[in-house]
């Protein structure tokens, strides 16, 4: 293990003013989001919509990377590879390895056997999520997806890749602010503990999760000073200033509350990068424009590229 590269793949992944673009969807989250343009996912829609989002002219400069999934890093862009074809753009191509079942260590056997097959594909990082509910968040459960995540994050820097930490705990329920910090601090403690008892080098890895918002069934929605308050104070106690770079993911907001959010963390700021790694956030208005037609790829593109923009403005703040 190069523990050099993977410390300058880690910096790289949130250099200034870049974020990441997770387009990671297993089959069946694609065609929860095909469901609401009226498209049926199958490799090929699959592609279409994808080589939509990566040949955007002039990404490259708001993206540092992209997630893929296991059916999106073996299919071709105009003869290439996708991971070929991201890293001609200067894009890092990363890959998903958790099988979307988080609750056991499913997956973690024969990974060994997967990162190594990743990484000659050209992967450089990948990404391994486990889901909290506030509710269910008991000491045994949040101890269990801590340990996965630490075993992941051996394996995948053994096998010479970043990994992308994501544990995540959703918006979904009524809980306040208060209860999402208490939760995300439980949860996020846990996982360095499991980290630092392990042989990762955390200058080797990035940490991806959700801010710190209400529920969103709670009929008061804080405002973006409130959730950067609640996020930074939280991270401060927990996360150590070692981890390059925090990354967050959307969770299902809308994408100009993601942002607004985004800017008001980075307002803040701390001691690691502060980034992005949004799937929703980033896909939910090109999505929508492009609509599974080829004649909408132009402006599809547009949309896409704008998200980006604006994204990428907002952490650099
Ligand atoms: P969202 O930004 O849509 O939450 O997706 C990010 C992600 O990668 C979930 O694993």
């Amino acid at each position: 293990m190069n523990i050099t590269k993977l410390q300058d793949i880690a910096k790289s992944l949130v250099a200034s003013k870049k974020g990441i673009l997770a387009a990671d969807e297993s089959t069946k989250t694609i065609q929860k989001r095909f469901d609401k343009i009226g498209t049926q996912s199958n490799p090929e829609t699959n592609l279409a919509y994808r080589k939509m989002l990566f040949t955007t002219p002039g990404i490259e400069e708001f993206l540092s990377g992209v997630i893929l999934f296991d059916e999106t890093i073996r299919q071709e862009i105009d003869g290439v590879s996708v991971p070929k074809y991201l890293e001609s753009k200067g894009i890092l191509p990363g890959i998903k390895v958790d099988k979307g079942d988080w609750r056991v260590n499913n997956g973690l056997n024969g990974l060994e056997r997967g990162l190594a097959e990743y990484k000659k594909m050209g992967a450089k990082f990948t990404k391994w999520r486990v889901v909290t509910k506030v509710e269910e968040a008991s000491l045994d459960f949040v101890d269990g997806n801590a340990e996965v995540l630490s075993k992941f994050a051996v394996l995948s820097q053994q096998a010479g890749l970043v990994p992308i930490i994501e544990p995540e705990i959703l918006r979904d329920g009524e809980h306040n602010l208060v209860k999402c910090q208490e939760i995300t601090s439980r949860v996020l403690t846990k996982v360095f503990e499991k980290i630092k008892a392990s042989e990762v080098d955390l200058a080797g890895l990035l940490l991806k999760t959700n801010m710190t918002t209400s529920g969103q069934d709670n009929s008061h929605q804080d405002t973006p000073e409130e959730v950067a308050h609640a996020t930074i104070e939280t991270f401060n106690e927990v996360v150590p200033k070692e981890v390059p770079g925090i990354v967050f993911l959307s969770g299902g907001q809308t994408p100009d509350q993601a942002t607004e959010n985004l800017a008001a963390i980075c307002k803040i700021n701390g001691p690691w990068q502060l980034s992005f790694s949004f799937g929703r956030a980033l896909q939910v208005e090109p999505l929508q424009v492009w609509a599974g037609k080829e004649e909408n790829i132009h402006i599809a593109q547009q949309a896409f590229l704008e998200r980006c923009q604006k994204v990428s403005r907002a952490r650099s703040i």
